[in-house]
């Protein structure tokens, strides 16, 4: 038998689904097992329930091709044939932290993409070069959920991966007050061009729910364990506006700070430079070597030339300069679906089979 830990997707045959199967192609620890999606497309081979939908610009992989997609309300029929599951389903929140916390209790650990759990007290919502440290959390939602091995993990929302990590690079600087707009890609509305023809040439003013996930998940990141639930941080403000722009992948940050201890640019540049975490110790499998990048040219960072740095998992930074208003002002880029989507979720993945927390059934 494979050494590798099974894997299921729920959702698998959505977009985040399909960068999930696709990231984990050839993953050295984790291997596909399992596909389930709606009843819709339970029952068909998975090449055929995805059909005309397959999103990704390189092929499906062949060892998925003929996997039979099963229906996610199965619970007990998914987890008995994985070891753990990742969640991307489109359901209604309601139903999302039913069915993930459906699988946790059958000892399947969930890593989601989703949102719904996100301010579930005991639920560690992590950056792994940011906040590895959350994970311990998992001990009291187990508890919680009466499991041993079960529990649900999530990543963030992907508009705060262009400025949250930046941010972090620069707490000895105290950040207090942050304004961010974001500029954000298509298919973080799990759309192409070519089902989104209407955003050719235009720009929305609105993506819905957005601009509250961009001022207060960074908060929770930042925040401690006290008494088994996270507690945000509370010593900084941040605002933000959040765009829809005609981009495919990659979202793009404008953001002005102001500190409490004034840095020089340099201190900026060398502490982006020089941030990295846990995973890039631990040297995981998905960990980008730099996590952080400063670009010294007036117009980069740039989508279409910078949204793939480390893999899509790195996060580019570039114009750091002082602001006439505000002390210093940036703009960030990072890949809205590898970062800030299934990519996270996986190098949470490896985190978590790298503290314990994951491990065979
Ligand atoms: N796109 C992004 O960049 C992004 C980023 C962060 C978070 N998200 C979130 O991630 C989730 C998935 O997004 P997506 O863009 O991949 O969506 P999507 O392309 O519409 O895919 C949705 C998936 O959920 C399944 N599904 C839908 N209704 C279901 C039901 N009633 N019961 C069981 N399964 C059901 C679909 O199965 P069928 O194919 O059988 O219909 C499909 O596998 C959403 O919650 C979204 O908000 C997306």
């Amino acid at each position: 038998m494979s050494e590798k830990l099974r894997v299921g997707i729920l959702g698998g045959t959505g977009m985040v689904g399909q960068r999930f199967i696709s990231l984990l192609e050839n993953h050295p620890w984790f291997e596909v097992t399992t596909i389930a999606a709606s009843p819709r497309s339970a029952g068909q081979r998975y090449e055929d329930a995805v059909g005309g939908r397959w999103k990704m610009t390189t092929p499906m992989p062949e060892a998925v091709k003929d996997i039979i997609v099963k229906n996610v309300n199965e619970v007990e029929e998914v987890a008995s044939e994985v070891d753990f599951v990742f969640s991307a389903v489109d359901m209604s929140k309601d139903e999302i932290k039913a069915i993930e916390e459906a699988y946790a209790k059958t000892e399947t650990p969930v890593v989601s993409n989703n949102s719904a759990h996100r301010w579930t007290p005991d639920v560690p919502m992590v950056v792994p070069e940011i906040n590895p440290q959350h994970m311990e959390v998992i001990e009291f939602q187990k508890k919680r959920l009466g499991t041993t091995r079960g529990f649900v993990a999530v990543k963030p929302n992907c508009s705060i991966q262009s400025y949250a990590p930046v941010l972090t690079a620069w707490k000895e600087f105290e950040p207090y007050e942050v304004v961010a707009t974001t500029y954000q890609a298509i298919s973080g509305a799990g759309k192409t061009f070519k089902d989104w023809p209407e955003m050719e040439g235009n720009i929305i003013p609105f993506i819905s729910g957005e601009e509250e996930k961009s001022e207060k998940e960074p908060l929770r990141i930042w925040g401690e364990i006290k008494d088994g639930v996270i507690v945000p941080a509370d010593d900084v403000k941040i605002t933000c506006q959040c765009i829809r722009v005609p981009v495919l992948n990659g979202h793009t940050a404008a953001v002005f700070v102001k500190f409490r201890k004034q840095p020089t640019k340099q201190q900026l540049i060398d502490a982006i430079n020089n941030f990295s975490g846990v995973p890039q110790e631990l040297k995981l499998p998905s960990a980008p070597k730099q996590f952080i990048r400063y670009m010294e040219e007036d117009n980069r960072p740039q989508v279409s030339l910078d949204v793939d740095y480390e893999n899509g998992m790195g996060v580019s930074v570039g114009r750091i300069r002082e602001d006439s208003i505000y002390d210093w002002k940036f703009v960030g880029l990072s890949h809205n679906t590898v970062r800030g989507a299934a990519g996270g979720a996986v190098l949470c993945a490896e985190l978590l089979k790298a503290q314990g927390y994951i491990t065979k059934k």
